[in-house]
């Protein structure tokens, strides 16, 4: 069997690298990057640190409004799909990548198979909530994350193409805590064990405002303890734009993080806050306390658990939301236990239709 993986963006590299790795020797695993992210930091240094091959074509579509960069994905997957021929055309989260390489493959009648499929976050002003729900409903064979995920699709009429595998992430994730766990990553140097928090922030809701934009960081620049702020390209771009400081207060911002570094830096930290979605999960994964600076989220699970609180229209909740005492322990596992590459592979060598 050939599956051909589709990946464009920070996120699904880090999907990638388990899948990669449950297929060896078992499937021909053709993977295409299309080059929406192009910087070394932001995609490199995943190939290299989650010891992924280097992808077999890139198109290097780089950025553009959305109109842009999907048509340019479009037009160059394509023929990259005639000319492979997959039985499968494996395409991951909600990116723009993500519903390009659904749209290219469906019409030309090879069978697309979405991973971390049904998540919903039920705002339609985010272009991931376009892009997951047009994917799904695009796709032949849904590969869901969640129950919660489950429940969505159920709802829509797709639950006959759906199939729970569990989440991906946490596979990786569980794998490389352990390696900082044995190996050991040093913390950004300044910094001390459970006296910092880590914050990444990148959304256009929060980035592109630069009202919303300033008072977000005077929330973070305000805190009890030094802020770590992995500064995403989008972020940079924009503040520099609108003019705006990103260091002041108790904010030091730092160049977007590589996964294993970011892993240990959550690790080690008193709290993270954020408007990522893995970064939610991985910090209940990882057992510390997280606030998101979004109106909802996908990952349910982490603010029904105790674990994420949201703020996002009164932002001078913040600070208190950050700083508030420790939830309860919990050892519910929303996630699955690690395990779910393999049952994606299982599932695409099996599945009948
Ligand atoms: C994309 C995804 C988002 C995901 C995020 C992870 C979509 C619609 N959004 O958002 O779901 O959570 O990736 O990071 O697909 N840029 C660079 N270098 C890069 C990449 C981006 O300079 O390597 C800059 C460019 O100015 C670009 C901007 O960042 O215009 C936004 O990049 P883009 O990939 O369009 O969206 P993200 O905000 O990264």
């Amino acid at each position: 069997m050939r599956v051909l993986s589709v990946v464009g963006a920070r996120p699904q590299f880090v999907k990638l690298a388990p899948i990669a790795r449950a297929m060896r020797n078992q499937i021909d695993h053709v993977v295409v990057h299309t080059g929406q992210h192009y910087d070394e930091r932001m995609s490199d240094v995943f190939f290299r640190d989650l010891e992924i091959d280097a992808p077999d074509v890139n198109l290097a579509v780089g950025s553009g409004g959305h109109g842009t960069q999907t048509a340019a994905m479009l037009a160059g997957l394509e023929p990259v799909f005639k000319e492979h021929e997959p039985d499968w055309v494996l395409v991951y989260g909600d990116t723009n990548s993500t519903i390009a390489a659904a749209l290219a493959a469906v019409k030309i009648h090879i069978p697309v198979a979405h991973l971390e499929a049904g998540l919903r976050s039920f705002n339609r002003r985010m272009p991931e909530e376009h892009n997951r729900v047009l994917t799904d409903h695009a796709s032949d064979l849904l590969l869901a994350p969640t129950q919660v995920a489950m429940g969505h699709l159920e709802r829509e009429g797709l639950l006959r193409r759906s199939v729970l595998v569990g989440d991906v992430m946490t596979d990786v994730l569980f794998s490389v805590r352990d390696q900082v766990r044995k190996r050991g990553v040093a913390l950004p140097e300044g910094f001390e064990r459970g006296r910092y928090r880590v914050a990444t922030l990148h959304r256009p809701d929060n980035t592109d405002d630069p009202q919303r934009l300033t008072q977000i960081l005077e929330g973070l620049a305000s805190l009890d303890l030094p802020v770590l702020l992995a500064v995403h390209p989008r972020l940079k771009t924009l503040a520099l734009q609108h003019g705006i400081t990103l260091q002041r207060g108790a904010i030091v911002p730092i160049d977007p993080l590589p996964y294993p570094e970011l892993v240990a830096a959550v690790m080690g930290s008193a709290g993270v806050i954020t408007d990522s979605g893995g970064l939610q999960k991985e910090a209940f994964l990882l057992g510390v306390p997280c606030t998101t600076v979004r109106p909802e989220t996908e990952w349910v699970e982490t603010v029904d658990l105790g674990w994420n609180v949201l703020v996002s229209d009164d932002l001078s909740q913040l600070p208190s939301a950050v700083q508030r005492s420790m939830p309860k322990a919990t050892d519910a596992t929303p996630y699955g236990d690690g395990t779910a590459a393999q049952s994606v592979v299982e599932t695409l060598l099996s599945w009948r239709g």
